[in-house]
């Protein structure tokens, strides 16, 4: 059985991020998208909760797909979850210098632990969390950018 681990900050999920799941889950047999801490980013839009709980409504008929939330180190995690991968989206050069480095400290921490990286698909390419919070601090429609699921809690969040 082949366990893949889907991390990131997901502040908030895009369809990006999405896109990413439902491919990793065509190739791996359960795929663990997991809220991890990032330390270079300090002040998060939404709690890890509001993460989580977006995270699975837009993954919920995705049958081998589930999320959690850890904090502490990725390898532990991927340990606990009898992981072997590592997915990435990787979209542009930028995306894959820091991947690229990630991955090497990733095998550094734990040598069984292989990153595949996946390209994001073009309509994704330009689009990322940051980008998402700063269109929701400016007020501007995100649906074709972001599942329903955080549509739905941003309007929640407004009203
Ligand atoms: O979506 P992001 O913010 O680019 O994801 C980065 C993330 C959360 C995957 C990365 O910061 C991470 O793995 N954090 C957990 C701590 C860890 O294991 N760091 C790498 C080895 S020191």
């Amino acid at each position: 059985m082949k366990v893949a681990i889907y991390p990131g900050s997901f502040d908030p999920i895009t369809l990006g991020h999405l896109d990413i799941i439902r491919r990793a889950a065509r190739c791996f047999d359960k795929v663990y998208v997991c809220v991890l801490y990032n330390c270079d980013k300090k002040t998060p839009m939404f709690s890890p909760e509001e993460r989580l709980e977006m995270i699975r409504r837009s993954v919920a008929e995705i049958p081998n797909v589930e999320a959690e939330l850890f904090s502490g180190l990725l390898a532990d995690y991927a340990r606990e979850k009898k992981a072997s991968i590592l997915v990435k989206g990787v979209r542009n050069a930028t995306d894959f210098d820091l991947e690229y480095q990630m991955a090497a400290i990733n095998r550094g921490i734990c040598s069984e632990l292989e990153t595949v990286f996946l390209p994001a698909s073009s309509a994704y390419q330009h689009f990322s969390s940051t980008m998402a919070r700063e269109m929701i601090r400016y007020g501007q429609p995100l649906e074709k950018y972001v599942p329903q699921a955080v549509a739905e809690a941003l309007k929640q969040k407004t009203e």
